[in-house]
């Protein structure tokens, strides 16, 4: 493990992701949209990522070229090992006709894991997302909140190394939203993966972040990574944190 050499307890540098030039064009009939135009970076395993950028930069592109939905047109993406990755979209995408705990069960049934482990793997992950006595509702019975839950933790079911989030919490008013990051921020410290979140919001990016890549307008190019090192749980009312999303602000909107 390549760690620096003082803080090797602390922080571990092992890169799980170096993504190097990632072009994407979309061919359309009259014309080519460039959406991503020479995108690098490299990710720690562990580590709290994020991207910003205004709309249509190309943040969801590049997430859904990390996550293999996608494929660039071209550049490389060097995963350090074989990675699970999981997915929580902004509209949930959860599957109507089956209750919670089929959601989250779904991933587990699909790698052929037996009964009783998957009911092990989700009773602990209902509990842990707080949604103990609502397994056996379906989706139209809960409420956003409780629904992004549900996307949470049937993302995380596969224990994922790399967890990727396109905007999760966007859909959501704003006291769900925060307790929602507060959750995330609980898991990902429990848990240990690695995670890569997409938002426009500046503050909650600085709340979230290990570091935070700023991303220009179309086509998308990461101009500038930051690191948060403000210490956890943040204050957003601290000094420090005022002074971080004026940083942000600044290299979001160059005057
Ligand atoms: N399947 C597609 N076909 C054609 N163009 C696409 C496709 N997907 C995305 N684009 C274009 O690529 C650019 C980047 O889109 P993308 O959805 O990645 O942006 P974004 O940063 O996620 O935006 P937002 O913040 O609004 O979600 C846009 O110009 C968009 O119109
Ligand atoms: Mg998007």
């Amino acid at each position: 493990m390549a760690s620096s050499s003082y803080h090797e307890y602390e922080i571990s540098t092992r890169m799980i992701l170096t993504a190097e030039k990632i072009k994407k064009v979309f061919a359309l009939d009259k014309q080519n949209i460039i959406a991503l135009d020479d995108v690098s970076f490299q990710i720690n395993e562990g580590e709290f990522f994020t991207l910003i950028g205004p709309s249509g930069c190309g943040k969801s592109t590049l997430l859904r070229i990390i996550g293999g939905l996608e494929k660039q047109t071209s550049g490389t993406l060097n995963f350090d090992k074989v990675v699970k990755i999981g997915f929580v979209f902004q509209h949930y995408g959860l599957f109507p006709f089956l209750s919670v705990f089929e959601n989250i069960a779904f991933g587990l049934k699909m790698e052929g894991i037996e009964e009783k482990k998957i009911r092990q793997i989700v009773d602990e992950l209902i509990e842990e997302v707080e949604l103990v006595g609502f397994e056996d509702k379906h989706p139209k019975e809960l409420s956003g909140g409780m629904k992004q839950r549900v996307g949470i933790a049937r993302s995380l079911a596969i224990s994922p190394d790399i967890l990727l989030l396109d905007e999760p919490f966007s859909a959501l008013d704003e006291f769900t939203a925060e307790t929602l990051r507060k959750l995330l921020i609980r898991l990902w410290q429990k848990r240990k993966f690695t995670i890569i979140l997409i938002t426009h919001l500046i503050k909650e990016a600085g709340e979230l972040s290990d570091r935070i890549a700023v991303m220009t307008a179309a086509p998308g190019k990461v101009e500038t990574t930051i690191e948060d090192h403000l210490p956890r749980p943040r204050n957003p009312r601290s000094k420090e944190f005022y002074s971080l999303e004026d940083k942000l602000t600044q290299l979001i909107k160059p005057e």
